[in-house]
């Protein structure tokens, strides 16, 4: 089965032109050009697709700007913790007022939080002045979306259930010139109790290999050097394709690509991470040396409670297995704390694996109800200051044994991808290990994107200053 719908690319590609007429249209009207705005919440996933926006505004002639008040601000949304939506309702009052002033402003709304029912419910009754708002599996009729708000009045709505198809091919514009995510697969089938991001982002697709691998191909040719494979669950990549293909073949084809220098990927799920792929991780010269792998809770109860599909012992032999055949791999982490029903023996079995595993780092995250899932309707929801109170012990063993394994390279030299000057002082270039670590060190910007070997002089908790090896 072919997953490719190729007519629709090419009815975008129209509405691109249309867009591009009407543009300039405005432009020539208002003696300006028009400007842009696109705020990013969330993941990775997130981040990609506003390129793939971004891309599509650049094309038709907005100009980007760092201010919110310009003719076009878009938020793409997130909606993993209840958090994450807040933030966008109190900043969609500050569009308003700039609204007010430039009645023309486009405010438009798109990503997870969109998928969900209450929240467009809300959106119609209490924010009217928001033009455009469409959901995560149709984000590539952006341009036609864009289109016909242009040539309309009143809020346009459009949301989709779910899609079994992958538009390929259309325009976008990256955030680094010298590194760039790529999508390796779309949507989640794992449904752990807790999670909204199945519902919001439907049922797992893969991209053909091809589509990747082209991908990839002309973002090198085009200076590409670092890539990161995105998805949810990196390690089922390849399901219901007809290729006989699965993650570590894929990444196997990757490596071969000439001129790309460093692959990494997120997320890797514990229980499909095979022995396959600890191989060609070990034998990659070009596969970082850091893996993801959320532990969520180390306590096998609630790990079955959130269904997770594996212990803490299977966790652990996991980390053995990986550690065995790559022994100096960067291992980071997700756990959530407070999900319902963890006891205080549950929460001391989340910091014995911390401590045996000795993460490099780790997110932690206090549980967050999220209506329609599973875990939503349990029994036993842990009260407020207990999550507190364990999220803040979590918090100091997490912070200490990072600091531990930084401290272990101080003195020791690595090849680092320079990113970008550093933000607080003009003279250090920052930049990346392959273990994610970020340094700090002195040059000039026009090392930025290059591969440099950096020796770490000092470690300042999570990141190093250093200095280049000539
Ligand atoms: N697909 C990835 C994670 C996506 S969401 C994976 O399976 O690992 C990123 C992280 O957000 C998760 O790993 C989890 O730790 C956290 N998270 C997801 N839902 C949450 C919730 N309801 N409350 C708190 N944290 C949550
Ligand atoms: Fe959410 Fe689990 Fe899917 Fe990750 S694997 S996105 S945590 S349901
Ligand atoms: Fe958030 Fe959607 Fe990513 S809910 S974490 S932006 S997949």
């Amino acid at each position: 089965m072919d997953n490719i719908n190729n007519n629709e690319t090419n009815r975008q590609y129209e509405y691109i032109d249309k867009l591009k007429e009407k543009v300039a249209e405005l432009s020539e009207s208002k003696g300006r050009q028009l400007t842009y705005n696109v705020t990013t919440f969330g993941c990775q996933m997130n981040a990609r697709d506003s390129e793939k926006l971004r891309g599509i505004l650049e094309q038709v002639g907005y100009v980007s700007t760092e201010d919110e008040n310009a003719d076009f601000c878009l938020y793409n949304t997130c909606t993993v913790r209840e958090n994450a939506n807040n933030k966008v309702y109190g900043r969609l009052g500050v569009l308003y007022s700039y609204k007010k002033r430039n009645p023309d402003m486009i405010i438009a709304l798109c990503g997870c939080m969109m998928q969900e029912e209450v929240v467009i419910n809300k959106i119609k009754e209490s924010y009217n002045f928001v033009d455009l708002i469409f959901g995560t599996h149709n984000i590539f009729k952006f341009a036609e979306l864009l289109y016909n708000t242009l040539i309309s009045h009143g809020q346009i709505i459009d949301i989709w259930e779910d899609t079994d198809k992958i538009v390929e091919k259309l325009p976008t514009s990256r955030k680094y010139s010298f590194k760039s995510g790529i999508n390796i697969m779309f949507g989640c089938n794992n449904f752990c109790s807790y999670c909204i991001v199945p519902y919001v982002r439907g049922r797992e697709r893969s991209r053909q290999p091809d589509e990747i691998i082209d991908e990839i191909t002309s973002l090198v040719a085009d200076g590409v050097k670092e890539i990161m494979l995105l998805g949810q669950n990196v390690n089922s990549y390849g399901k219901g394709l007809n290729e006989d293909i699965n993650f570590a073949k894929l990444l196997r084809r990757i490596e071969g690509i000439d001129g790309l220098k460093r692959i990494r990927f997120m997320t890797s799920h514990p229980k499909d991470l095979s022995d396959e792929l600890i191989d060609v991780m070990a034998s990659s010269s070009k596969i970082c040396n850091h893996l993801h792998l959320p532990l969520q809770s180390g306590s096998t109860d609630i790990l079955a409670k959130m269904n997770r599909h594996y212990t803490k012992e299977d966790y652990l032999a996991l980390v053995d297995r990986i550690r065995a055949k790559v022994p100096d791999i960067a291992l980071t982490t997700d756990i959530i704390v407070g999900f319902p029903g963890e006891s205080e023996e549950d929460f001391l079995e989340t910091m014995d694996v911390v401590k045996k595993v000795s993460f490099d780092s780790a997110f932690t995250f206090i549980y967050s109800k999220r209506t329609g899932t599973p875990a939503a309707a349990m029994d036993n929801q842990v009260p407020e200051d207990v999550i507190k109170d364990r999220f803040d012990r979590l918090l100091t063993v997490v912070q200490d044994i990072g600091r531990k394994q930084y401290d272990k390279l101080v003195g020791s030299t690595h090849s680092v991808l320079v990113e970008n000057v550093n933000e607080k002082d003009s003279t250090l270039m920052s930049g990346r290990l392959t273990n994610n670590a970020i340094v700090h060190f002195p040059g000039d910007k026009s090392l930025i994107g290059d591969i440099v070997n950096v020796t770490l002089n000092e470690c300042k908790g999570f990141y190093y200053i250093g200095t280049i090896n000539e």
